[in-house]
């Protein structure tokens, strides 16, 4: 039986579970296409979300170890990288195995958008640029930045425009929100600017910022940029939990591409299904608990060859409810290794699970990560009273000057 129709409503942590995933084939040959992002093809047309925290230089390289795709780095702001702050420039880096080097840019300034694109594309430091305009943290919407931009589209052309002015053949693409919110929505209007800015693609996280994470994502809209904007790749993002969801997505919505977000933490496996799936084959069944743990200690191993054997187990720690989530039995376990602080420790407390332990189902679908839950986005005063302006809010720039690296989303 399909493995997407056992499905339990509740796992270990009492988190709700998203609705079940309808039995969906495997692709049939020639039915998607790769990714062309002009220097490159992108095949299958997967990307892994850019994520704060989380899609560091360790986890990409994690990731692209089970299947081909584009993995972007977090965010970066880009005034910081300009600046020269140390944290922004390490969290700018890529492995010399990883190809091709995707990272995603913030900012609300033209000048500083674009003087870090040059400085990008001119140290030969990135084989791809997505922008930031969907980030719902109250602190950069109250700045009118992040997913505050796109509703005043001649702003967010100047952000484009800038970007691609500089990054001479390096791809360009952006990743966009539904709007702020269900009274102001703006992923069609991004579509164009993106198309008429030159960008490959655009990216739609199918979710308002007042929605943050919360409920399901609106494949519909997908479908609705996707019919409204050709001449540009459309990315779909929201909800792709395991490898049928990006089939079932892309058959629904006639996108070209799926973004993958939360859905695969702590299950990295999801880009060998994707593989497998798009490659026409039925995925591998989830692995048991002794691969889980196997691929555990290889995370650790890139976490510290990265960041050294102290933080890099430090870094580990939050990812370790996400690899366990759902196991029976393991949250004392999970609860000793949130403690831990060398490799020797974990190797310890790991050691005594039993390997054979089953995939919990109740895990796959399982929320990871961001909490359910709405919010009122904060803007600047009279922010919406213009949507013609293309000037940023005067207080973007302070604000910018402010964001920690790794702070956003
Ligand atoms: C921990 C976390 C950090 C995120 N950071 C970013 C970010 O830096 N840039 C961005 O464009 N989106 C960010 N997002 C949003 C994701 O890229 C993605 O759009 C979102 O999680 C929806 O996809 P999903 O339903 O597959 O998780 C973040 C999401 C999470 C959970």
């Amino acid at each position: 039986m399909d493995s997407t129709l056992l499905r339990a409503d509740a796992d270990d942590s009492g988190d709700a579970i998203a609705p079940q995933a309808l039995p969906c084939p495997p692709a049939a040959p020639g039915e998607f296409a790769a990714l062309d992002y002009r220097r490159f093809k992108v095949d299958p047309p997967v990307v892994l979300a850019p994520m704060a925290g989380v899609t560091n230089q360790a986890y990409r390289r994690l990731c692209r170890g089970f299947g081909a795709g584009l993995y972007v780095s977090e965010m970066i702001i880009a005034r910081g990288l300009v600046e020269g702050h140390a944290k922004t420039q390490q969290l700018a880096s890529f492995h010399p195995e990883e190809s091709p080097r995707s990272l995603q840019l913030y900012g609300s300034d033209p000048r500083w958008l674009g003087e870090a694109t040059r400085l990008l594309v001119d140290h030969d430091a990135v084989d791809h640029l997505d922008l930031n305009f969907g980030c719902p943290v109250r602190k950069v919407t109250a700045a009118g930045g992040g997913a505050a931009i796109p509703i005043k589209p001649k702003l967010m052309a100047r952000l484009v425009g800038a970007v691609v002015k500089n990054a001479g053949k390096v791809p360009v693409t952006v990743k966009v929100r539904l709007g702020i919110d269900d009274d102001h929505l703006s992923f069609l209007s991004s579509g164009r600017v993106a198309r008429e800015e030159g960008c490959v693609a655009i990216g739609l996280h199918a979710r308002t910022a007042a929605q943050l994470y919360d409920g399901q994502a609106r494949w519909e809209a997908i479908a609705e940029l996707k019919a409204a904007t050709p001449g540009i790749l459309v990315l779909g993002n929201g909800d792709i939990q395991e490898g049928q969801d990006a089939l079932r997505m892309m058959r629904q919505t006639g996108c070209d591409g799926v973004i993958v977000g939360r859905g695969c933490l702590g299950r990295p496996w999801l880009f060998a299904e994707l593989a497998a799936l798009f490659a026409g084959r039925e995925p591998e069944p989830p692995p048991d608990l002794g691969r889980v743990v196997d691929v555990l200690k290889h995370h650790v191993a890139l976490l510290i060859e990265l960041y050294g054997p102290r933080s890099g187990v430090l870094e580990m720690r939050k990812w370790c409810g996400w690899y366990l989530k759902g196991f029976p039995s393991s949250g004392p376990v999970r609860n000793a290794l949130f403690r831990a602080s060398s490799l020797e420790e974990v190797e310890a407390l790991i050691a005594p699970l039993d390997r054979a332990t089953p995939y919990p189902l109740t895990a796959i679908r399982a929320r990871r990560c961001k909490k359910s839950g709405t919010q009122k986005v904060a803007l600047p005063d009279g922010y919406l009273d213009s949507l013609d302006d293309d000037q940023a809010a005067p207080c973007a720039a302070a604000m910018e000057a402010s964001l920690s690296p790794g702070e956003g989303g």
